[in-house]
């Protein structure tokens, strides 16, 4: 990975810092997103002890705010002609709806529509490294999602597991898509389920969840085995060319019939456009 560029969000914990600490590890620069600067800081210190001569930059950002979704895409922009690997990760599993400063719901707006935001803007040095790869953090939590198109913002009611089931459906919906639409360009877009991973994701959820992480702590998988799918399509010359899959202990898995609904997707696509002020025309309007 020496003279590779990645681009990891949700770096300063969890699974998101296992793998900006391997991909470090295995020769690329890294650019930790993180919203957090002291947090940020302190993973980039911890990753620097580790890993010999890391290469490490932070970038500032909430997910949250498209405000500075867009400041940190202009800041990468301006140190940066091209990326090779951008890593959506960064996740939130929210017990009670949030509503974020744009006025979205905060899992569906800092899951999914951060994310697609970060990936629109940075899809010209995506595509001026070609081949280029777009991982996205899914997770087998999409099985729970029961998609409304017409209330994404969970207006009608909230649910939980719902609401973040809903969130990495969109992850594979979006994935897909991009796929669709990158073919021919030389970037792939792939996404994946981590395992279950002892990270800090359970710590708002709900108490039933919270519990669930608590008393299973031992037995799940460390971040550094949760990143290690992360890794492989990232790293992995196996998956240079492929494209539009969702991947599981490194093995691409089908998923369920009403992921690969090419209308749900591009509905979901024109309607995150809309969220997040995007014009096919003028993508940094
Ligand atoms: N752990 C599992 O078992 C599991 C299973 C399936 C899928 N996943 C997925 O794995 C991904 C990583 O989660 P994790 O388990 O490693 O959890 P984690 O330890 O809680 O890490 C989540 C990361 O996302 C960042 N983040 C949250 N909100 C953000 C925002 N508004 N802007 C920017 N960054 C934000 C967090 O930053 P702060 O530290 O500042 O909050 C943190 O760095 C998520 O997409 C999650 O859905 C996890």
């Amino acid at each position: 990975m020496r003279d590779k560029l990645c681009l990891v969000t949700g770096a300063n914990s969890g699974i998101g810092r296992a793998t900006a600490e391997e991909l470090a590890r295995r020769g690329a620069t890294v650019v930790m997103l993180c919203r957090d600067r002291g947090r940020g800081e302190a993973a980039r210190a911890r990753i620097a002890t580790r890993v010999d001569g890391a290469r490490l930059e932070l970038l500032i950002a909430d997910l949250a705010s498209q405000r500075s979704v867009r400041r940190a895409a202009e800041e990468f922009k301006s140190a940066h002609p091209r990326l090779d690997v951008l890593i959506n990760n960064a996740g939130v599993f929210w017990g009670r709806r949030q509503v974020t400063g744009d006025g979205l719901e905060a899992t569906f707006a800092i899951n999914h529509l951060g994310h697609f935001l970060l990936t629109q803007l940075l899809e010209e040095e995506l595509k001026a490294s070609a081949p280029s790869r777009i991982v996205n953090v899914s997770s087998s939590a999409y099985k729970a999602a029961r998609l409304n198109l017409a209330d994404l913002q969970s207006e009608r009611g909230y649910d939980a597991m719902r609401a973040y089931g809903n969130s990495k459906l969109a992850n594979i919906l979006f994935t897909y898509e991009l796929a669709r639409r990158l073919d021919g360009s030389g970037v792939t877009a792939n996404c994946l389920h981590p395992g279950v991973v002892r990270t800090r994701i359970g710590r708002n959820a709900p108490p039933l969840i919270w519990l669930f992480f608590l008393v299973m702590k031992p037995l799940l998988l460390s971040p550094a085995k949760g990143a290690a799918t992360t890794v492989y399509l990232a790293t992995s010359p196996e998956v240079e060319r492929v494209s539009g899959k969702y991947f599981v202990k490194q093995v691409p898995q089908p998923t369920a019939a009403r992921t690969y609904t090419e209308e749900t997707a591009r509905r979901l696509w024109e309607i995150s456009e809309k969220l997040t002020d995007l014009t096919a025309a003028d993508p940094t309007a």
